[in-house]
């Protein structure tokens, strides 16, 4: 058993449970962040049982540094070694639309996405310097490149991510930490499977492998990035959308 840990964010279920549990499969000792400390130790006490490793749940505060320090002075109080921060957790921002959006509620979408993001990847930065080095993964998306409609500060704040992240990678790579990020498109998530007919009609859904990612996808991806695996790697983009973006219009079947 080694002792490496993976921290991810909003990891009680879907993409951010599936990515913990990638890495606790490698034997890695896992963190999960949520805004529900309940929800969150619950997930961590699954992991631990179905993978034989240790796992902890933390409650996350949105926005709140003191909150962000707490959480990974406790980590590494407990023995922890923080190998890799997967920044999975996201304000989706549905339904913003430029001309009526509250400005209140774009900042929000904004600092969640980028600014607490970047509490998080700082915090862990310093633990991964003292350490000799480690991994940053942001779970982007492609609509940091490619706009979708009423979600405005979403796809602003995932470009801004994106920036974020480079930056990271030029200023942090002295240290040997790395940082990368996963663009996912479409997820076959609750939401998707729950709004089935019009998400089938959606034409992302019209990508050229004929399919969208399901959560394993994007873990083994975070896994990728996260891992030895792309010791060379950081500054990286690694898209996973079916071949969605490389179209110029999705290709719909008659039928
Ligand atoms: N679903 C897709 O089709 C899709 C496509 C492209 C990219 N992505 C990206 O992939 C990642 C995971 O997506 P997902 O659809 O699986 O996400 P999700 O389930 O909607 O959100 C992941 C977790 O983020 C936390 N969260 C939700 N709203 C939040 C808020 N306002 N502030 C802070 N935390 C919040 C929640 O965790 P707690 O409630 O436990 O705190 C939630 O379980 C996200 O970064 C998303 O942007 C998703």
């Amino acid at each position: 058993m080694n002792n490496k840990t993976v921290f991810v964010t909003g990891a009680t279920n879907g993409t951010g449970y599936a990515i913990a549990a990638r890495f606790a499969r490698e034997n890695y000792h896992v963190i999960i962040g949520s805004r529900d400390k309940e929800n969150a130790q619950r997930a961590a006490d699954r992991i631990a049982a179905d993978y034989h490793v240790k796992a902890r749940g933390y409650a996350m505060a949105v926005l709140d540094e003191e909150n962000v320090k707490e959480i990974f002075a406790d980590i590494k109080a407990r023995g922890f070694s923080l190998s890799c921060l997967v920044l999975n957790a996201a304000n989706l921002g549905i339904g913003q639309e430029g001309l009526t959006v509250d400005v209140k509620e774009f900042m929000e979408v904004i600092n969640t996405n980028i600014t607490w993001n970047f509490m998080l990847a700082r915090q862990a930065a310093l633990q991964m310097k003292e350490a000799g080095g480690g991994t940053i993964v942001f779970i982007n998306s492609n609509t940091a490149y490619r706009a979708i409609p009423d979600r405005i500060a979403y796809s602003a704040s995932k470009s801004g991510a994106l920036g974020m992240m480079r930056a990271m990678a030029l200023d942090w790579g002295k240290y040997n930490i790395r940082v990368n990020a996963v663009l996912p498109g479409m997820i076959k998530t609750v939401r998707w499977e729950n709004n089935y007919n019009n998400c089938r009609s959606a034409p992302s859904n019209y990508t050229p492998l004929g399919d969208i990612a399901e959560f394993e996808d994007i873990a083994n991806a975070a896994w990728y990035l996260g891992s030895g695996e792309s010791r060379n790697t950081t500054g990286a983009e690694l898209t996973v959308d079916g071949g969605n973006m490389i179209q110029l219009y999705p290709v719909i079947p008659e039928s």
